[in-house]
């Protein structure tokens, strides 16, 4: 049995993990698979109440128990500091090891770009962020607080083992994927000659171990103009964990918005979190017109994680399906609410599963 903790957190990460939540029930139940959905109310709403984000233990638990996290998004208007968000995300993301932030960029529906004459062979393209270290390593300070004086410092944290291994696995991921088999290695190594000449010259050494891909690197600045100018040339783009966060919303602009983009927090072979790259959303949360095909994608991701290949493709084509037939919320250009989004694709899948 392989349990998947469910974690919705908060706004519409509620909404949109409901719909994600039955499609798996759904595959539960049609194809049988031997896995388990337990629910977890960590979010702002219990951070308010107790003051507790990731309880004693959860992280503990997580590691023994379970195959893989499922979350929605974490954001409250009452926490303005995120102090319960970074416990929890960043805390799974951190204290996991899940060093692996995957993003793809892939255009479920040619319509959905929004780049001139651009189709589906252009735009499909997967980001590696760096997900353990960097700027969110929490650390640094403020001194001289509220005086002329202050000072605010926020440390860049690159280890040669943080960047090694998601470089690594960036050529890796470039070997399994049918097609150009190319890595762009993107940061800024002409303003930040310390931290980014070490991602430089871990790069090239990576590289020629990997004589099969073709290996380029380009300034983040670069990067951002050529993901819009020409993104057909880029196959996994790797990069640093700010930079990465970046780009990815970039890149869910090019296929589709954030209510379509999905991602997974990878630690291979170990306990891993799945989840939409959008947040809670305060601006649309409870009035159900949240995409929830970000999160739907994401379960696709864990199912293909948990070692459920065919669930995921499923899951997939009827993603795609239900764009093509223009079964979306409104910021596809549908009328349709989250709920009757999630329930056109999971009779998708219902039927697909049976056959
Ligand atoms: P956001 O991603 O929540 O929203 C940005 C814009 O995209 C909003 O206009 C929103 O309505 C729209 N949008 C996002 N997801 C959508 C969906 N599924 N369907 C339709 N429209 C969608 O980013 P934000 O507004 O900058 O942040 C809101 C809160 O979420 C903040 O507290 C932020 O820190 C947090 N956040 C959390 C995560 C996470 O949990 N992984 C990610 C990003 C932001
Ligand atoms: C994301 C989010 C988070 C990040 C925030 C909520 C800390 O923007 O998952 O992309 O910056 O990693
Ligand atoms: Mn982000």
């Amino acid at each position: 049995m392989k349990k998947i903790a469910i974690v919705p957190g908060d706004g519409i990460g509620i909404e949109v993990t409901r719909e994600a939540v039955a499609v798996l029930e759904t595959l539960r139940k049609r194809r049988h698979l031997l896995i388990e959905l337990v629910p977890f109310d960590w979010g702002a709403e219990r951070w308010l109440r107790d003051r507790v984000g990731l309880p004693a233990g959860a992280l503990d638990e997580l590691r023994s128990d379970f195959a893989a996290v499922l979350f929605g998004a974490v954001g409250d208007p009452r926490v303005p500091d995120m102090a319960h968000g970074r416990e929890i995300l960043l805390g799974m993301r951190f204290q996991l090891d899940l060093f692996v932030n995957l993003r793809p960029v892939r255009l479920l529906n040619d319509r959905l770009c929004p780049l001139k004459g651009r189709t589906g062979s252009d735009v499909d393209m997967v980001i590696l962020r760096e997900n353990t270290e960097g700027v969110y390593a929490d650390m640094g300070g403020i001194f001289k607080k509220d005086t002329p004086d202050e000072i605010a410092i926020n440390e860049d944290i690159n280890t040669r083992k943080g960047v090694e291994r998601i470089i690594r696995a960036a050529f890796e991921l470039a070997r399994k994927r049918d097609g150009k088999k190319r890595v762009c290695m993107s940061d800024k190594a002409n303003a930040m000659r310390f931290a980014h000449d070490l991602w430089q010259r871990t790069f090239r050494e990576v590289a020629r171990e990997y004589a099969d891909i073709e290996a380029s690197h380009l300034y983040v600045d670069v990067m951002a103009m050529e993901m819009v100018r020409n993104p057909a040339r880029f196959d996994v783009v790797v990069t640093n964990n700010l930079f990465g966060d970046i780009l990815s919303d970039l890149g869910a602009g090019l296929a589709g918005g954030l209510g379509v983009a999905a991602s997974g927090n990878i630690n291979p072979g170990q306990c891993s979190l799945f989840e939409p790259v959008h947040g809670s959303a305060p601006d649309i949360a409870g009035k159900g017109v949240a995409n929830p095909m970000g999160s739907i994608l994401s379960a696709a991701l864990l199912l293909d994680h948990i070692g459920f290949h065919s669930e995921a493709q499923l899951v997939e084509k009827a993603v795609e399906k239900a764009v093509a037939e223009h079964m979306t919320t409104r910021d596809l250009g549908g009328t349709h609410s989250t709920e009757e989004v999630g329930k056109f694709i999971r009779g998708l899948v219902d039927e697909a599963a049976r056959g």
